[in-house]
Formats: structure tokens, sequence, C-alpha cells
């Protein structure tokens, strides 16, 4: 049977259970995790709830660990939907909460809870083996649970996309899809919610004048362009690029081909000049773009990346509900709240940013693995934004990178992951898990993003096994 086959035959089952439960009146609570899969994921299962006539609630949070298990015991609902977390956590779960739960993800989990899961409360992509750092997110796992439940829900496919995108799942050729990712895309363009275009890869390319998408794009980091919005003004201006268009700036999803090429071309002639391989610059500013065929012009959903930093950016600032109330449907108040969370999500990552590399103790980089102190001035839940964003940042390139804060409760929480160009076979979530639980913490993840929670008295022994284990062929993995 193909991986796709056994996960099917899965969701009949757990889709008929999810099904008597509601029917029989019960309240829901979903528990979702806070960044953009749990938030996609999280919605889904709630949209698709609300249309089955369910009592059902969602709630965000940043990790899975006894207190958050703790508080779900005492709120007491009759039924909990896990999605984007959970992974590690079933027994605690059946000790505390029986079997009033599920749990939908796509993170890699111990053998021993496949093994013991024999009512099918997980549906986790890896139980099928389906490679959930790659193939599928969150976001497409609730998808599938949506779609068997009701066909109607195809219509949600498009969240489906976005939760791929945010999850770096476009990793095939080009930023193309892979795996189930590939078939639940297939739908959302059947269906004419999603298009796909080969073209140029820019930050804001529905929303932001040209020069500024430019200076905005910094995957590829253009030397002399990226973070220089008067260098890009002038490269394109002197390109006799026509970026206004009756006095209102144009963007990038307006232009012809025509005109993308001349744009093309201005920025080969510079890379040319400024002493860069101006293939491999152009070659990795091209790829596949997915625009949400239902969403305005010009707006900040359109482009389903842009879709998912205002997702990320709603749930790492606090403000996870706005998201979802914009995945659920929503497109008035939401929206424009979402736009200015936005605002303040870029210009907190901005501030943070410029104090790590200015602070310059915070950093010791010894080559191959990047260690960054936040204690005192990263904020717990943008922790995973801070590490995605330096590990695109050129001057890490190669590194594993691991960043750290001090939060409120006195634990340590790390995030890390492989930076750019960074071909150590390690496999982040496998160490994570391993070392936080050998300190009597918890974690998990990817194999090339994970985070933990460790008690404060471990760090320094924490940091020393971490060291070690990022060469131990034992936590190495195939992909
Ligand atoms: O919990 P979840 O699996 O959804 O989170 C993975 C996180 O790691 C996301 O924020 C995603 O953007 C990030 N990521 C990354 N680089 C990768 C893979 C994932 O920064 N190669
Ligand atoms: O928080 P961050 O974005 O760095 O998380 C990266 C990945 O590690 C996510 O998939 C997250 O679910 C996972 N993680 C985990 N346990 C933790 C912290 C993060 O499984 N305590």
């Amino acid at each position: 049977m193909s991986d796709s086959a056994k996960l099917i035959e899965a969701l009949k089952p757990f889709c008929e259970k999810l099904r008597s439960v509601v029917e029989n009146g019960n309240e829901i609570a979903v528990i979702t995790h806070l960044d953009a899969d749990g938030i996609t994921s999280g919605s889904i299962v709630a949209s698709a709830l609300r249309r089955m006539g369910a009592r059902y609630s969602v709630r965000t949070i940043s990790d899975m660990n006894p207190s958050v298990i703790e508080r779900m015991k005492a709120d007491n609902r009759d039924f909990y939907v896990i999605t984007d977390l959970g992974g590690g956590w079933a027994s605690h779960l059946r000790k505390s909460l029986g079997d009033k739960w599920v749990i939908i993800d796509h993170h890699q989990i111990p053998e021993e809870e496949i093994l013991t899961d024999d009512d099918g409360q997980i549906l986790n992509a890896w139980k099928f083996g389906i490679d959930g750092g790659r193939h599928v997110p969150a976001g497409g796992m609730a998808y599938m649970v949506a779609s068997t439940l009701d066909r109607k829900n195809r219509d949600l496919s498009y969240i489906a996309v976005v939760s791929a995108v945010a999850d770096r799942q476009d990793q095939g050729d080009k930023k193309s899809f892979i795996g189930l990712n590939t078939e639940i895309l297939k739908t959302a363009q059947s269906l004419g919610l999603v298009s796909v275009d080969l073209d140029i890869m820019l930050t804001g390319r529905e929303t932001r004048p040209l020069h500024e998408a430019l200076a905005y794009t910094s995957c590829p980091y253009i030397d002399g362009l990226t973070w220089n919005r008067e260098a890009c003004y002038t490269l394109l201006k002197n390109a006799g690029i026509r970026l206004k268009d009756n006095g209102r700036w144009r963007v990038l999803a307006e232009f012809s081909q025509e005109e993308k090429s001349a744009v093309l071309d201005a920025i080969a002639r510079f890379v040319a000049t400024s002493n860069k391989t101006s293939t491999s610059v152009l070659d990795d500013l091209i790829g596949y773009v997915y625009t949400l065929a239902g969403e305005d012009k010009r707006s900040q959903l359109r482009d389903a990346r842009e879709f998912s930093t205002m997702l990320n950016a709603c749930g790492r600032i606090g403000k996870a509900g706005v998201g979802i109330a914009i995945c659920m449907g929503d497109r008035n108040a939401m929206l424009s709240a979402g736009e200015e969370i936005v605002g303040e999500y870029r210009t907190t990552l901005r501030n943070y940013i410029s104090t790590i590399f200015s602070e310059k103790w915070r950093l010791v980089d010894d080559g191959k693995n990047a260690f960054v102190n936040g204690d005192g001035l990263l904020a717990e839940d943008m922790l995973g934004a801070v590490s995605s964003l330096l590990s695109g940042s050129p001057s890490l390139s190669g590194r594993l990178l691991f960043v750290r804060t001090l939060t409120k409760d006195g634990t340590y929480r790390f995030s890390s992951r492989k930076c750019l160009g960074c071909d150590s076979k390690a496999n982040l979530g496998l160490i994570m898990r391993h070392h936080a639980e050998a300190f009597k913490g918890a974690g998990g993840g990817h194999s090339a993003a994970a985070g933990c929670r460790i008690p404060s008295t471990a760090l320094e022994d924490f940091l020393a096994s971490l060291r070690a284990a990022t060469s131990d062929p034992k936590f190495a993995t195939a992909t």
C-alpha cells in the first residue's frame, strides 16, 4: 500500500470518531501551535467543525508541556483536538485526559508512541511513512481530515497551501511542492483557488513598490541591493523601468512579462559588475509563486508567502485570534488588524536582529555552529521568527544555528535552524528531543528546524552536550 493510501485508510475511522464527538453535542477545544502552520491547521479544523454545527473554541500555545496538559485537564472540555503539536506527549495526555483527545500533526514522533497508539488517536504524517518535514505540514494534515469529513471542505485547500509555504516546504526544484503537498495544491488549482507561476520571487510582490520589494528580499541576498531602498530605486529608474502609474507605485504582480525581463536584466547587470556570479543570484531569484485567486489584488493575502507572514506575525505577537479569524473567512476588520500586526512584528524583528549583531557578545560562532544568546532581549514567542530570519543571513550561511532566551517562567527556550547552504546531516529535531529530555526538559521538531525548553540550571551542561551532538552520527538523518 502506498504511503498516502495508508493515510487515507486511517482517515476514515479518525473522522468517524470526530463526527460522533460532534454529533453527541460535545464541547470541543482545538489546541494549536501559535505559528502560521499552527494557525492554519487549527483554523482548518475549526472551519470544518463550524460547518458541522459543533460547539468549539480554538486556543494557541507556544509548545506542549506538563502545565498546558494540567490546564487542559482543569478546563474540563469534553474533547480536545490538538494540531501541529503533541508529539511525544501521548502518554501524558492519556494519563490526564483519558481518551478525550486526538492529535493531527507532522512532527517526527518516537517509535514507541506509534506502536502504543492502539485507538488511532494520533494522525501523524510520519506514522504513514510521509515525511512531515518536507511533504506535508500540519495544515495539510488538517486539510486531509477536513476534506474527508466533507468533500465541500476542499475549498479550504488554499489554506493548506499557505501552511506549506509557511513551513518552508516549498523545497522542490524552483520552490515547487513535493509529496502530499503537490496533491493538495492540485485540488486548490482545480478549484480555481490558487494559481502557480514561475516568476521573480520578491517579498511583497502584491503589496510593495517594486524598488521596496527588491530591497526587502533577502533570499537571495544581493550585496548592494538587499536592505538598500535607494540603491534599488536608482537601479530600476536608470534601467527605464516604469515604477509609477498615474502617481501610484506599481507592484511586481502588475508588471508584464516584458517588463519583468527588463527588471531581471537590470539586476543581472548590477550583480555582474559587483563581482558576483550573476547566474546563481538570478537562478535563486526565480521560483514558483502561489497566488490566491480569491483574495483582492494588492492585498497582503493574495500571495501565499505574504499571507503566511501575516499569520506568523499574529501568532508571535500574541494576537493569534486575528490570524484564525482571517483563515476562517473574516476579511473586513480582521484584515486591517492583521496589517497593523505585520508592521509591529517587522519593527520588533528588525530591532532584535540589529541588537544581536551590534552587541557582539550575543553571537558565538565557530564557523560550524552559531549560538545566539537572546537573554533579556528576545520574547519567547518571537524566538522561532528570529532564528528563521537569521538562518537566511549570509554571515551565518552553512551553520547550525541555536538561538536561546530566558523565559518569564525561568526556563530556557531554544530555537534551532539549519542556515542557508548548511549541508550538515544533523537532525535537529532528534537532537533537541533527546538532549532536552536528558536534562529534564522537552523538545522536538524537524531535521532543519527544531526547538526545546530546559530548566535554567541545566544550561551549561546542555550547551556542551549540544555541541557534541551536532557531529554525532547517532543524530544524523538520511534526508
Ligand atoms: O511547528 P512547525 O513545524 O510548524 O514549525 C516549523 C518552523 O520552522 C516554521 O516556523 C518554519 O517556517 C520554520 N522552518 C525553517 N526552515 C526550514 C523548515 C522550517 O525556518 N527549513
Ligand atoms: O519555535 P520554533 O519555530 O523554533 O520551533 C521549531 C520547531 O520545533 C517547530 O516545529 C516546533 O513545533 C518544534 N518545537 C518542539 N518543542 C519545543 C519547541 C519547538 O517540538 N519545545
